[in-house]
């Protein structure tokens, strides 16, 4: 308890600077967070808290030795990259600028405003003087492209989104991710949103011509990552654009989970043959380090948006921050200097023809496994075959997912959930994560599925009293 009024706080930053173990960071979350899912993770052993141990080592709290390919996909160049944070310590020192120059230009800002344009137009030149607005989320550049939509197209209020789609959890992002569990309690949502199957063009050609008029934008991933690495057919995108010119629609591309090189290309929207109106960007962006997001969008769409007086109709305090500009200014530089694009392609070549062979092996555990450049998804065989009573499906579809997060873990990989795909867990190692560790995770997981060749082999493995806390916490 804090005396009041308090005169001192219960955990200092001394202590974690010096002595972080000294602070019981799961008994403090689980009193002061979000403790239901930290009592999952620990009753699966997955709580951590986790240490460094290289950019792409971590070790948990019993000393086991982890690679890591969590991070969903924002760590591009894995934990506390040196070159990264070697500039930060230099900014810091160095920097004579405002740290929010919400009410001046800023040449931090100024600079990854011209950046990020240039990389877009080096591949979709139509973008040459397209503007970038900055928040801090993935969330928040979906919500910016939503608004930025409806200012540029007064009428047309209806959004076109696709089935397993994930474009964040705020309330105009969760709008469009249709995930029944995300979305339910919350109803109704806003904007209005209509939901195709992935992939097929025909379904989208109808529903424009229904729609007329009311159409605002399609927003859609160039691969769906958190829909668990699902890449459309060839050519689906190309057509998307067409018939979205055709029928004067905008195209709002998301990119923040495979912008900047993590599918091997810098927009895989773009690589597909579409030239986005709208593409948001975010996780690689802050380099693992800082939240930093942006959506970039066309001339004559962002000035509808923020025209003349009315241009302080969207804002956020932390846009544009200079320490985070200065972070996504660096993690540009150092995602394009290495060609982490082509080192992505590469390795993720590589990768995902390891996970085949092992799906052709393990029948009984794998249903199939997908991979993007360096985002890679492995869909489990159920775990049960028939339904628990007092369960939901899809609970029992999420737990066969955290038993395989549990084997990847006791195997030495750290890997993360597919908030929008059942039975599916992903890998989403560093772009820069030097071969010999990709090699050697695979090994790992090529052990873990020689122990563990079924699902149900997993159940079997957990014990006991884990399972009953488990099934506590599901009913
Ligand atoms: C494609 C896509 N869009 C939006 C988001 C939301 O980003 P954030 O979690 O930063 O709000 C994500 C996050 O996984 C994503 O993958």
């Amino acid at each position: 308890m804090i005396p009041s009024p308090a005169t001192t706080l219960p955990v200092s930053t001394r202590d974690l600077l010096d002595a972080p173990t000294r602070v019981n960071a799961l008994e403090l979350e689980v009193a002061h967070g979000n403790s239901d899912l930290l009592r999952l993770l620990d009753i699966l052993g997955l709580a951590g808290p986790f240490t460094v141990e290289s950019p792409w080592e971590l070790r948990d709290p019993d000393g086991r030795h982890l690679i890591h390919a969590g991070g969903y996909a924002a760590t591009p160049f894995g934990e506390a990259y040196p070159p990264l944070v070697g500039f930060v310590r230099e900014f810091l020192e160095a920097n004579r600028q405002l740290g929010l120059p919400q009410q001046s230009a800023s040449e931090w800002r100024a600079a990854l405003e011209a950046n990020l344009v240039a990389l877009l137009a080096s591949v979709a030149p139509s973008h040459r003087d397209s503007r970038v607005y900055f928040g801090s989320s993935g969330a928040e550049a979906i919500e910016t492209a939503i608004k930025l939509a409806r200012a540029a197209r007064p009428n047309g209020t209806t959004f076109i989104n696709f089935q397993r789609a994930y474009h964040g959890k705020t309330s105009g992002a969760l709008a469009l991710t249709p995930n029944e569990e995300y979305q339910a309690p919350f109803r109704p949502l806003a904007p209005d949103v209509v939901t195709l199957p992935y992939g097929d063009t025909d379904a989208l050609e109808r529903a424009l011509k229904q729609l007329g008029k009311r159409a605002c934008a399609i927003v859609v991933e160039p691969v769906q990552g958190e829909g668990g690495v699902v890449t459309p057919p060839p050519g689906f995108l190309a057509r998307l654009g067409e018939l979205a010119r055709a029928h004067g629609v905008l195209v709002i591309a998301d990119e923040i989970q495979t912008g900047l090189g993590r599918t091997g290309h810098w927009f895989a929207s773009v690589a597909a043959g579409l030239d986005p109106d709208v593409v948001t960007l975010a996780k690689p962006l802050g380099g693992g380090l800082l939240p930093v997001s942006a959506t970039i969008a066309r001339k004559a769409l962002y000035q509808a948006f923020l025209p003349g007086f009315a241009s302080k109709r969207h804002s956020s305090t932390f846009g544009g921050g200079t320490l985070a500009m200065a972070v996504g200014l660096k993690s540009l530089e150092l995602l394009v200097e290495c060609r982490l694009d082509e080192r992505a392609a590469k390795e993720g070549a590589y990768g995902l023809q390891r996970l085949q062979e092992l799906a052709s092996r393990h029948p009984n555990l794998v249903e199939e496994v997908r991979g993007a450049g360096m985002l890679f998804a492995i869909s489990l065989r159920p775990v049960v075959g028939f339904r628990v009573p007092g369960v939901s499906d899809e609970d029992v579809q999420t737990f066969a997912v955290a038993l395989m997060l549990r084997e990847l873990h006791l195997a030495g990989v750290h890997g993360c959930y597919s908030n929008n795909a059942h039975r599916t867990s992903r890998l989403t190692p560093a772009l820069n994560m030097p071969h010999e560790l990709l090699v050697e995770m695979f090994d790992r997981i090529e052990g873990l599925m020689e122990r563990t060749p079924s699902s149900f082999a997993m159940l079997k493995r957990l014990p006991m009293p884990k399972l009953m806390a488990l099934a506590r916490m599901a009913f």
